[in-house]
């Protein structure tokens, strides 16, 4: 399997989509696959103009001359691609949204009736990757990734691609707590290696492996004191601190 993956959070590797992202990339890996990664934060991507010159003047071809031209290649030739994202205001972050956006030169203008719904055909006539989520979120409840997940089956749906699932995790800093949850954290790791392992092998992402993902590790109510303490450290010192 042909993985291409992009990392849509502006952190970069220093964020926690990066550590989810890059666990479950490795157990693909464990399992055959291929997987090459693209930092978006780094990426020369200009927003869509929505001039649709890509499907009536130059059919195809993006009217910006930026990254987007080889990353497009990348998903075209690719067997599922893997969307690393934080949740920002309850859906992608703007790093995510745009490249997702500039992807419409890969599909073709006409509409075609896809099981009662108009759709767009792929240009190449080859079917889509299909799409993995991997996602991390600040808060505690895993519900703060039901609109990220709708919005994603909604545009995988849009696509004509296979959405195999979401692999989340709430409480996203908790994988920054190395000091005092290395067990836990060491636990989330392992079951993101078990998922991408699951997706080459199955083809799928089982309800156990996410849930693992997922787990919650400490009580709600000392993460609501936890976090209200770091944060009013935080403003006394006047900056970020590391957890
Ligand atoms: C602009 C912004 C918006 C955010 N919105 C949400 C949100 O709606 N829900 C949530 O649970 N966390 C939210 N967060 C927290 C991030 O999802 C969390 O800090 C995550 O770890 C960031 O990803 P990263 O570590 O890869 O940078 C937001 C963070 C930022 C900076």
């Amino acid at each position: 399997m042909k993985i291409f993956a992009v990392n849509g959070s502006p952190r970069m590797k220093k964020g926690m989509t990066h550590i989810l992202l890059e666990n479950f990339l490795e157990g693909a890996r464990s399992a055959g696959a291929t997987t090459e990664t693209v930092l978006l934060q780094k990426q020369k991507i200009k927003y869509c103009l929505g001039c649709l010159d890509c499907w009536v003047k130059t059919p195809g071809v993006c009217v910006h001359n930026d990254d987007m031209k080889q990353l497009i290649e990348k998903v075209n030739c690719a067997d599922c691609l893997v969307l690393g994202t934080p949740v920002y205001v309850d859906g992608m972050t703007a790093q995510t949204k745009t490249f997702l956006d500039r992807m419409m030169p890969l599909v073709d203008p006409h509409f075609e009736n896809v099981d009662g719904h108009y759709r767009h055909p792929s240009r190449s006539g080859n079917p889509m990757p299909s799409v993995v989520l991997v996602s991390v979120c600040g808060f505690y409840e895993r519900d703060n990734f039901d609109g990220l997940i709708d919005h994603m089956t909604r545009i995988c749906r849009n696509m004509q691609s296979r959405f195999v699932g979401a692999v989340v995790r709430p409480s996203s800093y908790i994988l920054n707590l190395d000091s005092i949850l290395a067990k836990q954290i060491e636990e989330i790791k392992s079951a993101a290696r078990r998922a991408g392992k699951e997706l080459v092998e199955k083809g799928t992402l089982s309800p156990q492996v996410l849930d693992d993902v997922a787990r919650d590790y400490l009580p709600k109510e000392l993460t609501l004191k936890g976090a209200n303490d770091f944060w009013d450290r935080c403003i006394k010192a006047g900056k970020l601190l590391s957890t």
